[in-house]
């Protein structure tokens, strides 16, 4: 069987980029057939552009203030990303919403990684929620984007115990150690052409049946 071709990616950043850092060794180590063509964030400060220069890979800032409007702001990021050819778009901690302009430019190609189990726990403060809650299970989903805040179609969760005694950092680092798992394992399920979106539902095609036998559930409690 022809296997399928390296995926051309954009990742969009804010900040640390330690998502962005997993896909990249994800990359390196082989498990994760894909180039990024580009990182672009919206502050010239985020770490994560380091990251990507240590790499070699192209960066770019697009500092959303210098524009007049959300959909200008995203006019300059679709015309940098199809000028390399990009087929799907990571937002790795980028913290700007965005306009249809975007979502009309790729459709069903962008995906985004929260940090809680959606729909539970939309927004910004994801962890915190969770701890406030009272809820026994918090996690980290990747989900396609689409219009609205965390609400798109989900693609992969891994779940993590809300242990005694946490507080927001200490589950926000707990969790972020499963988003550096799922969410290169989603962008490997799409370059191998095994996603597809029925509706709200991702079919994940030659799946396994039997859930045990999946890496994603029951992530190892550190
Ligand atoms: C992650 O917790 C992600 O869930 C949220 O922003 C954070 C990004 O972290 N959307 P990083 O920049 O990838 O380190």
């Amino acid at each position: 069987m022809a296997e399928n071709p390296t995926v051309k990616l954009g990742v969009l950043i804010s900040g640390t980029g330690t998502n962005l850092q997993a896909i990249i060794d994800a990359i390196v180590r082989g498990d994760l057939k894909a180039e990024i063509r580009l990182v672009i964030s919206n502050r010239a400060d985020a770490q994560g552009l380091d990251r990507a220069r240590r790499h070699g890979i192209e960066t770019m800032v697009i500092d959303h203030r210098k524009f007049a409007s959300r959909e200008d702001f995203d006019r300059a990021i679709v015309a940098a990303l199809l000028a390399r050819s990009v087929e799907l778009v990571a937002l790795a901690g980028f913290m700007r919403l965005l306009s249809p302009v975007m979502l009309e430019a790729f459709p069903g190609r962008i995906m985004n990684i929260h940090n809680s189990l959606l729909p539970s726990f939309p927004g910004i403060h994801g962890p915190k929620d969770a701890i406030e809650y009272g809820v026994k299970l918090a996690g980290c989903t990747v989900f396609f984007v689409t219009a609205g805040v965390d609400v798109g179609p989900v693609i992969v969760q891994a779940a993590v115990p809300v242990l005694p005694g946490d507080d927001e950092p200490r589950l926000a680092a707990r969790i972020l150690l499963q988003e550096h798992r799922i969410f290169p394992h989603a962008i490997a399920l799409f370059q191998q052409g095994r996603l597809e979106i029925q509706g709200r539902r991702v079919i994940i095609k030659g799946d396994s049946p039997t859930p045990n036998s999946s890496p994603l559930v029951n992530p190892p409690v550190d």
